[in-house]
């Protein structure tokens, strides 16, 4: 198998709501390797259907117009798709939907929240190895793609180094390892030495995750995470949400320049205004209550968003240009 290599990489890791496209443009803008996507659930994404679109996006499209997933050729090498799933069959039909859309696909083995769990994915998944063994073998067999998984850490130190070397058996290009049990919270301390426990026991990269709140505030900071861990890799949530700039060198910038970037991918790709509404607030954290967070609150629409940060003139110079394009399409198309 070739392709995506999970050796040395920074990766932007999956979040629901925040790893929409825009979100993932910005972090290969500031220099990280691999960017997943938000975890996507099986049966929703068979439902799809795959959309080239007048943006130069393909979007996957579901039965009620929602997009479930949009991509683009920038990211076209760099992007995993996660999915969210329990069941081998349906994980291969989804692997196989995507699969010359991204660079990967991951299976989401860590989400302790009751939509997954109650279908026995996520961290449900982590008291059944045995599924987790035949849905892995079933796509790395299945798909010409590399597969990865991301998993939360088991109660002792013998059972995550256990889980990870079956994992490894069924031929995965990496293992991403958040040091937390799912029945832990963001807040709670990072488990690092499960994660150290996991790199030396496999030959396949290990990619560490979990070190945002404590551990990673600046660039520098993601590579003494890395070689704390003793893995190959580092992924960051939080710490990207908050400022993706941190995948720079010598970052983090200043937010409002990253909220620019971000809002400028946004409008490009004509990303959902409460998506954008959505992941600007957490970028603002503490300030949502500042005059600007407040004028971003009562934003109903893209155009309002990017008034809020004084994007008008670039906002309507993109709708411009797309209308020139669907104009064009459109007369190709009567040819
Ligand atoms: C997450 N996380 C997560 N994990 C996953 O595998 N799939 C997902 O879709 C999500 N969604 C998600 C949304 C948001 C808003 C957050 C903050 C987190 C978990 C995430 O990928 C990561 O494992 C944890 O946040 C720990 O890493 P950090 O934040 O310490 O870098």
């Amino acid at each position: 198998m070739c392709g995506l290599s999970f050796r040395n990489i920074t990766a932007l890791a999956p979040m629901v709501r925040v790893g929409t496209l825009p979100m993932r443009l910005l972090a290969l803008d500031y220099g990280a390797d691999v960017v997943y996507c938000e975890v996507r659930i099986d049966y929703n994404v068979i439902k799809t259907v795959r959309v080239p679109e007048v943006l130069d996006t393909v979007d996957f499209v579901a039965p009620d117009e929602r997009v479930m997933f949009r991509t683009c050729e920038r990211e076209k090498d760099r992007v995993v798709f996660q999915m969210g799933t329990a069941d081998p069959d349906r994980a291969l039909i989804v692997a196989k939907l995507v699969e010359q859309d991204v660079a990967a696909v991951d299976v989401n083995m860590g989400c302790p929240k009751e939509y997954s769990t109650k279908g026995g994915m996520g961290a449900a998944l982590l008291s059944d190895p045995d599924k987790i063994v035949a849905i892995l073998q079933k796509l790395v067999s299945g798909v010409s793609i590399p597969v990865t998984c991301k998993i939360r850490i088991l109660p002792s130190l013998e059972e995550t180094v256990s889980l990870v070397r079956r994992i490894e058996k069924t031929g995965v290009a990496a293992v991403a390892v958040h040091g937390r049990l799912k029945e832990e919270r963001p807040r709670h301390p990072l488990h690092l030495d499960h994660i150290q426990a996991a790199a030396r026991a496999v030959s396949i990269p290990v990619i560490a995750n979990g070190g945002s709140l404590d551990l990673v505030k600046t660039n520098s900071d993601i590579e003494a995470f890395r070689r704390a861990s003793g893995a190959s890799s580092v992924m960051l949530a939080r710490a990207a949400m908050w400022n993706a700039s941190v995948f720079m060198e010598g970052g983090p910038l200043p937010l409002e320049a990253v909220m620019e970037d971000y809002l400028k991918h946004a409008i490009r790709y004509n990303n959902h205004a409460f998506n954008t509404k959505y992941c600007l607030c957490q970028m603002l954290r503490d300030k949502v209550e500042s005059p600007l967070g407040k004028q971003l609150q009562a934003a109903q629409t893209t155009q309002e968003i990017s008034e809020a940060f004084g994007l008008q003139e670039f906002y309507q110079q993109i709708q411009d240009q797309l209308q020139v394009k669907r104009n064009s399409l459109q007369s190709c198309s009567q040819l």
